[in-house]
């Protein structure tokens, strides 16, 4: 099996988008003795967090990823404060990246364009999480389509490092689904769903009860025309439903469209599928939700195997660079 890492920020209220493009992966696809994944909660404080809210969305976080159905006796789980590692090779990352090539991710643009208060850490995020991937020779990162820029990032400074100091680092790979990469807003489908654009009823949240999400998917806006037909570019409506239900049910978007002459029943049939894909994990979540020692029982013993690996990557980045062992 490849090497697999990947991460999810503890901000907002996780959504469909993150459980298509991410979390569902995880588990169906992913998981094996060499998979990380982690609660990137030092991510999530380059922009202003309320304490309490991200203590108890930490939590939720790690939760969902198991109501999602990571088996932590499997895979590895943890969250990122806790290995210090994290922190101390992200260093070296900002010091391998240029601020010209930092200056240029999008997510950085976005989100600082449309920011009072713009941290530090907004604008060396993208070190952070090149550090995440390369602490564990990792391989493939699953991940949705926005972070396909971030993930070059990560490789470009895999490279240059290895090429300044002789061969450390693996040189990662993005894995971007074919289906369901970049889920949209029910309400704006030219926008992504996300954890910070406030469109309560575009964004179908993983714990929604099962009659908001059908109506929230019974209301999303289609396009003009009345014909079903997969073509994001000028249908990104009805191909954002296609998609969906394609994730859901594992049938092309093309196939599925040719089964409906009218938007109505396409909506339906989105709204139960998702409804009975997240009702096993909303069940299971209430399950873990009841006993928060055993989730932390859970992330303490991941974070303990992460930092065997973590540790030994970040000695082998130090010496490259010409620091002086801390013990012989
Ligand atoms: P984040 O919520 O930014 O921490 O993202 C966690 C994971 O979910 C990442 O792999 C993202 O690429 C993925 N993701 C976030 N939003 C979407 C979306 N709208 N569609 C598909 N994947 C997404
Ligand atoms: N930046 C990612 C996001 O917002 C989260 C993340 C942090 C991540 N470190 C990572 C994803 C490492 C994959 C691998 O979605």
């Amino acid at each position: 099996m490849a090497r697999v890492f990947s991460g999810i920020q503890p901000t907002g209220d996780l959504h469909l988008g993150n459980y298509l493009g991410a979390l569902r992966r995880f588990a169906a696809e992913e998981q094996s003795p060499d998979a990380v994944f982690c609660i990137v909660d030092l991510h999530a404080l380059t922009v202003p967090q309320d304490p309490a809210a991200l203590r108890a969305r930490t939590l939720q976080t790690a939760n969902l990823y198991l109501a999602s159905g990571l088996d932590p006796d499997v895979c590895t789980l943890f969250v990122q404060s806790h290995v210090p590692e994290h922190t101390e090779l992200a260093w070296l990352m900002e010091c391998t990246a240029s601020v010209g090539e930092l200056r240029r991710m999008t997510q950085f643009k976005e989100k600082s364009a449309s920011a009072e208060f713009v941290s530090g850490g907004l604008f060396t995020y993208p070190a952070l999480m090149a550090a995440d991937i390369l602490l564990y020779d990792t391989e493939r990162v699953p991940v949705g389509d926005d972070q396909r820029q971030h993930l070059e990032l990560a490789r470009d400074l895999a490279i240059r490092f290895n090429g300044r100091y002789g061969d450390t680092f693996v040189v990662p790979e993005a894995a971007i689904p074919t289906v369901a990469a970049r889920v949209m807003d029910l309400q704006n489908p030219t926008a992504k769903m996300s954890k910070s654009v406030d469109s309560p009823q575009g964004t179908v949240l993983m714990l929604d009860d099962p009659d908001t999400i059908a109506r929230k998917i019974r209301r999303a806006v289609t396009d003009t025309g009345t014909d079903v037909r997969y073509d994001p570019d000028t249908k990104p409506g009805v191909s954002n439903l296609l998609a969906i239900l394609s994730a859901v049910t594992g049938t092309p978007p093309g196939e599925l469209a040719g089964r409906y002459q009218q938007y109505g029943p396409l909506k339906a049939d989105t709204a139960d599928a998702v409804v009975e894909v997240l009702r096993p994990v909303q069940a299971r979540y209430r399950e873990l939700e009841a006993d928060p020692d055993a989730t932390l029982a859970v992330l303490e013993k991941g974070a303990a195997r992460a930092r065997e690996t973590a540790s030994v990557t970040l000695a082998r980045a130090h010496g490259a660079v010409g620091l002086l062992p801390r013990s012989r």
